[in-house]
């Protein structure tokens, strides 16, 4: 039996996975979990074209079996998501009436408020007290713009307004839950700097916000660890922000096809130094960095296909990057 991970971290952080339903399902998934694992994340189940895929038709079944299977087994939930630009169902932007897109009148921004309104509340609601944490506004950063606004359906419509308002309401909805913005490529000094500001401009204004989500999709060439700290420390400066490791998986190629030969190897043993040195980082930071999460359980689940970007083979064999974490020092 191997060392169990989040027994490892078990002084630092949680130690999360994201998985799809198919997994609670599988026995040898379901053991991986259970050993390894004390967070799950939902990989698709909470989005919101899988929780409402048409006005009105929640569908909380999936999702209902992801709470009971962490409250049977002691694992925490991380909800995601609330609000993103993608799985979301074009029915949020289109009116009922016309069946044309929104527009940013002031009709049809209340159409589109009460509509986020309505499943922010049903959603966090049935499930309060259950998820630990909620990634309630996923990606809406673009720092190619130059107010760093994504021009996203929900920016269009409603301008920047809809983040404050996801926040409120969750809130609303279920008090103690931990209210994250999550988003990628945060360790570009330009990004990171809008999100700093985003952020610091909700507090600012008293919106409840507990924490920043570092998703950590990254490669071997980038980023460089030097920035992942920089990223820790810049937004340790918000008081009491909390920092989760929302989605981390390092991509060490694309479409590799010959998975036993010396160059992969060397990637696998440079992907274990890389996320070694993470970690190392990771537990200086710990009192706020409170939750480390993996973007799947095993490569071939990966949503990076062909890649081999996680702790497990599709056998379930460790990789190097598995026993990097383990190894003492
Ligand atoms: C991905 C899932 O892993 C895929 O299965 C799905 O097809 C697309 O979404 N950032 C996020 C996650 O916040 O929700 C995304 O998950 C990966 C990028």
């Amino acid at each position: 039996n191997l060392p169990s991970l989040f027994e490892k971290y078990k002084n630092y952080f949680k130690i999360g996975v994201a998985v799809p339903y198919k997994a609670l399902t599988n026995p040898v998934d379901v053991e991986v979990i259970k050993r390894h694992f004390n967070s799950i994340t939902p990989e698709n189940e909470m989005k919101p074209e899988s929780l409402q895929p048409y006005e009105g038709g929640f569908n909380f079944s999936i999702a209902d079996e992801y709470i009971d299977f962490c409250k049977k087994n002691n694992i925490s939930l991380r909800g995601h998501t609330l609000v993103w630009h993608q799985q979301t169902p074009s029915w949020f932007f289109t009116n009922p009436e016309t069946g044309e897109k929104l527009t940013n009148s002031e009709k049809d921004k209340k159409i589109l408020l009460d509509r986020l309104k309505k499943h922010i509340q049903t959603v966090v609601g049935r499930y309060k007290g259950k998820v630990y944490a909620w990634d309630v506004v996923n990606e809406a950063i673009d720092e190619n713009q130059p107010d760093g606004y994504r021009r996203s359906d929900w920016f269009n419509i409603l301008g920047p307004e809809y983040i404050e308002k996801a926040f409120i309401w969750a809130h609303e909805a279920d008090p103690n839950a931990k209210l994250f913005y999550n988003d990628y490529s945060t360790e570009d000094p330009y990004k990171r700097e809008f999100i700093y500001k985003l952020i610091k401009n909700l507090k600012a204004k008293g919106v409840p916000i507990h924490g920043v989500g570092l998703q950590c999709h990254i490669s071997l060439d980038w980023p460089d660890v030097s920035e992942i700290e920089e990223t820790i420390k810049l937004f340790s400066k918000i008081p009491g922000l909390e920092i989760h490791f929302t989605e981390i998986d390092i991509s060490i190629a694309k479409n590799m096809t010959e998975d036993d030969d010396a160059y992969t190897r060397y990637l696998l043993i440079e992907q274990a130094k890389k996320l070694k040195a993470i970690f190392d980082v990771l537990k200086k930071y710990k009192n706020v960095v409170t939750s480390v999460t993996f973007w799947g359980l095993k490569d071939d689940y990966s949503w990076l296909k062909g890649d081999y970007p996680l702790l497990f083979d599709k056998d379930y064999q460790p990789k190097f990057a598995f026993w990097s974490l383990i190894d003492p020092s």
